[in-house]
């Protein structure tokens, strides 16, 4: 029997990056597969928004080579871009139009059949139906951010860059889009993402990668990252409630008694 195995969705090599000769990417190597999420750690400043940037060819590296949804980057940029999706750290949603006519305008942009049918497929599925037919302008910060990464689905891209999807929405919100992100792995998308939420990267991503003065320090599984740490220590320790756990326990229950009222 022969298997073959399939290349990478995102393959980096020594990608290098310095502005005003400070050295911010000093030689990044990392791979994503297809079908997985990578969850990209790093410090404020760590480079992480301009990797991402770099792989969406929005900026060019100095130096090395990426592959991503099996086009070069350097020399496939329009291919790289057809088969990319990238939501920014900064939600990039108009404010004038609304939910509904901004969706439109990305499935109308991007050549996909039946904008409209679309457009309330996922105003649905981020629970925003309700508000779709009002000015973005008058969205809290999570309902934009929803938008924003429903935006990004348009079009069913093979690689997924996600620039701190979850910061600034409600534990219910992030639960949401970290649902999303794990089924569109489920599907087959490539889906690299940064985020500062630790324990976020540790539930819910295959591999963790931490960039760290300018290189990827550690990749790879949780149990393959805690292997890296001297060996634990068994001890007696009462498990509280985190505050997270609480908060969703007790919307959860208003809001389900609510239902019933
Ligand atoms: N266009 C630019 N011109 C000059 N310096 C830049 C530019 N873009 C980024 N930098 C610098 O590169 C470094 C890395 O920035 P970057 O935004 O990639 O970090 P980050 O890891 O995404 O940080 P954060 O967690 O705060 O989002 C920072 O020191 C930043 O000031
Ligand atoms: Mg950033």
């Amino acid at each position: 029997m022969t298997t073959t195995i399939a290349p990478p969705a995102i393959r980096i090599r020594g990608i290098e990056k310095s502005y005003d000769g400070r050295s911010v990417l000093r030689g990044v190597d990392l791979d994503v597969e297809a079908g997985s999420v990578v969850a990209l750690l790093g410090a404020n400043g760590a480079g992480k928004t301009t990797l991402v940037r770099i792989l969406s060819t929005l900026t060019r590296p100095d130096a090395g080579t990426a592959v991503v949804g099996g086009h070069d980057l350097a020399t496939e940029p329009l291919e790289v871009r057809r088969s990319i999706s990238l939501t920014g750290q900064f939600a990039a949603v108009d404010e004038v139009l609304t939910g509904r006519e901004n969706l439109m305008l990305i499935a109308r942009l991007r050549h996909v059949h039946g904008p409209g049918a679309v457009a309330d497929g996922l105003l649905e599925r981020f629970r925003l139906t309700d508000a779709g037919g009002r000015a973005v302008a008058t969205y809290s910060g999570g309902m934009r951010r929803r938008l924003d990464i429903a935006m990004s689905l348009i079009g069913d891209p093979s690689v997924i860059f996600l620039d701190e999807p979850t910061t600034g929405l409600d534990p219910e919100a992030r639960i949401d889009v970290w649902d999303t992100v794990r089924e569109l792995a489920g599907r087959g998308t490539a889906i690299l993402l940064t985020t500062q939420y630790l324990e976020e990267a540790e539930q819910h991503a295959d591999r963790t990668a931490v960039l760290h003065d300018g290189r990827i320090i550690a990749n790879g599984t949780l149990a393959e990252l805690k292997r890296l740490l001297p060996p634990t220590k068994v001890e007696y320790v009462e498990k509280q409630p985190t505050l997270e756990e609480i908060f969703l326990a007790l919307t959860r229950h208003r809001t389900e008694n609510e239902g019933r009222s």
